[in-house]
């Protein structure tokens, strides 16, 4: 079985939805860390409940962020990671890490890529009036959110739909989708 890590920043509901898979044998891997770069995040408390290993290396602590992803590199070489499924990490990963592996970083997106890149994928598409959102599974690329698309799916929206419930179908979506992309993947290598 190949060994996956996930880096996650915030919340963690996907990280969860990765976690709950590999419990329940749908994703047939080794969750073996979660990283993140935050402290007090919530993904930390999840990561405990599903008993993952986590480990936490702040930016601030590292001279620079050459330094920080070369602390990441020493973490993960011993755990003989295959894949990496970025969930919530909010940095962008830079060369130290992208050529260490190379088509291997993974990350999902709230919204259709090539639009609404960023950090507020889908307040941008709410306030813009999209009458259609979407999730995006790309590999990661030195450009923020560029990188080639591996999977999308898209849900309509509901006139007088709020923020938060399009949040709530965005992310409902996303865990099913990150899920059944993630068996594909390791299915085909
Ligand atoms: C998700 O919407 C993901 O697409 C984006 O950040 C959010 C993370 O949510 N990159 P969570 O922390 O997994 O709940």
């Amino acid at each position: 079985m190949k060994n996956i890590a996930v880096f996650a920043s915030g919340n963690g509901s996907n990280f969860e939805a990765i976690a709950k898979a590999c419990q329940d044998g749908i994703i047939k891997a080794n969750l073996v860390l979660l990283f993140s770069d935050k402290k007090n995040a919530y993904v930390l408390e999840r990561a405990k409940k599903y008993n993952i290993t986590s480990k936490v290396i702040t930016l601030k602590s590292c001279k620079n962020k050459e330094e920080y992803e070369n602390k990441i590199l020493a973490v993960l070489k011993p755990l003989n990671i295959d894949y990496i499924f970025l969930a919530g990490y909010m940095k962008i990963c830079d060369s130290t890490l992208l050529n260490a592996y190379p088509n291997r970083i993974i990350n999902i997106h709230p919204a259709l890529l090539p639009a609404f890149k960023g950090a507020h994928a889908i307040l941008d598409a709410y306030n813009y009036g999209v009458k259609v959102f979407g999730i995006t599974i790309h590999y990661v690329s030195p450009e923020l959110d560029g990188g080639k698309i591996i999977a999308q799916d898209i849900i309509s929206y509901q006139e007088g739909d709020s923020i938060e419930v399009v949040e709530e179908k965005i992310h409902a979506l996303e865990h099913k989708l990150y899920v059944k992309t993630i068996c594909k993947l390791l299915e085909e290598k």
